[in-house]
């Protein structure tokens, strides 16, 4: 199985929730398996555990079934949840790019035997299948996202919030706000309304960890390394309304 730049797949994956419901061949979930150890922490100090399970394993709670999931578990150091969907979307997109369908899943949860098989804590799943549905989008117009002008004040860098910009999110709700320049992007979450917030407060940071990831791919697609930290001043002065994640600084390489 390949992994190479995933810029290209941003712009045209998306979410499979149609599958053959056959299993995957065992040397296949084997390469699966193995990209794991390959994933990149956001922060490196939490503990994390990915599993490969399958349909009966799993509580599908209306959802429609796939031959296969990872299941997800973390310590709840701070930033776990931004920490998961920013490891996570790497296998999305690994799937993606290998002709295999995935599907992040906030609704179904994995059966006690699973829960009960980890000393972590049980976070979220992700399906995987042989996709029944054409993998890629055909145009750019299917993608519904909000504009770049909604979600960024960022002067200089549309190129990469493009990208961010496509990430995928609970309910679709694109919760991430961006400010910066070219050499730095600020990365807020919006507080969603009242009724929106009953939905969709677990999944904010795990989606804003995606568009984190995203972002970080864009930048290396165009030739420059990032380094993503936690900056005290820019929490301060965080914009009113929005809460702070991280920062992205971006030099040439
Ligand atoms: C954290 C998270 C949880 C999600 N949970 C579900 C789910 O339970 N069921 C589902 O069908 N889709 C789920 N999705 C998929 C989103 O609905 C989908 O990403 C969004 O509508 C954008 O569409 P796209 O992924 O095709 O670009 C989830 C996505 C994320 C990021």
């Amino acid at each position: 199985m390949k992994k190479d730049d995933y810029y290209p797949i941003i712009f045209k994956r998306k979410s499979i929730r149609n599958y053959d419901l056959n299993p995957l061949d065992n040397n296949i979930l084997k390469e699966i398996s193995e990209e794991f150890d390959n994933l990149i922490p956001l922060y490196s100090n939490i503990n994390t555990e990915i599993k490969i399970i399958s349909t009966e394993d799993v509580k599908q709670r209306f959802m429609k079934k796939a031959p296969h999931y990872l299941a997800v578990f973390s310590d709840t150091s701070e930033g776990y949840l931004t920490n998961v969907g920013f490891m996570l979307q790497q296998m999305d997109l690994f799937f993606s790019s290998n002709g295999i369908g995935s599907c992040w899943q906030g609704i179904p949860i994995p059966k006690a035997e699973i829960l009960n098989g980890s000393n972590l804590k049980f976070i979220i799943l992700m399906a995987f299948g042989k996709p029944l549905d054409p993998l890629y989008r055909d145009s750019m117009n299917e993608f519904k996202r909000n504009p770049i002008e909604k979600i960024s004040k960022v002067t200089g860098a549309d190129n990469l919030l493009e990208a961010a910009k496509l990430a995928p999110s609970a309910t679709n709700s694109q919760p991430w706000f961006f400010t910066g320049n070219d050499s730095a992007i600020n990365v807020y979450s919006i507080k969603p309304n009242f009724l929106k917030a009953m939905v969709v407060n677990k999944y904010i940071p795990i989606d804003v960890g995606i568009s984190i990831y995203h972002l970080k791919v864009a930048a290396e697609h165009f030739g420059k390394t990032t380094e993503i930290i936690f900056d005290k001043d820019e929490k301060k002065d965080s914009p009113k309304g929005y809460t702070y994640y991280a920062t992205l600084k971006f030099s040439m390489e």
